[in-house]
């Protein structure tokens, strides 16, 4: 049975507008895991953080990839600290493709500089964000693939991302 194509990378490295576009182009389904916590709790990612705190978002975070796991075919954007939590890490593995979205300091700093929607981001300098990513890098390395998304747009990493997986899931066409 084919599993699910799982992007995983830093926040603002693309993995909804890519995972959105990839599913289209292979007519599966597409969730993105900050915006299933976000139905689940009926608030924003930023207001669960200010009600709740990191812990709790953590907590729905993983029930929701636990459920979305149970599922097939489909391309799961995760939140950039998905990969912190081993337990989610054994699932986003199992039978399915994980693909590194890896994008450089540079390129964060100016997609999440002044973002309210990203409370990781609030209030911290570019170095802080900086030493962020740097320590979260090894958090991803363990994916199936990894793509270098620098000065690259959205159909050029899909294409890439189709070119890696070619051949996978064995026996199945990709529409
Ligand atoms: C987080 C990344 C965010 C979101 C939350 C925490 C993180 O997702 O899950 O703000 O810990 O890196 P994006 O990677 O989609 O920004």
């Amino acid at each position: 049975m084919p599993g699910n194509i799982v992007l995983i990378g830093f926040m603002a490295s693309g993995k909804t507008t890519v995972g959105r576009l990839l599913a289209g182009k292979l007519g599966w389904n597409f969730f993105d895991t900050d915006t299933e916590v976000e139905k689940k709790a009926s608030c924003s990612i930023a207001e669960l953080f200010a009600r709740e705190g990191e812990a709790y978002f953590r907590e729905l975070e993983k029930e929701v990839i636990a459920r979305l796991m149970e599922g097939t075919r489909a391309v799961v954007s995760t939140g950039g600290g998905a990969v912190l939590a081993p337990e989610n890490v054994e699932r986003l593995r199992r039978g399915n493709k994980v693909i590194w979205l890896k994008v450089d300091e540079a390129t964060v700093w100016r997609r999440v500089a002044g973002s309210a929607g990203r409370p990781l981001v609030r209030g911290r300098s570019r170095e802080e964000v900086a030493a962020l990513l740097k320590k979260r890098e090894p958090y991803y390395s363990f994916a199936d693939l990894k793509i270098d998304t620098a000065a690259k747009g959205p159909e050029e990493i899909v294409e890439e991302i189709m070119e890696g997986l070619k051949g996978w899931p064995a026996g199945c066409r990709w529409s």
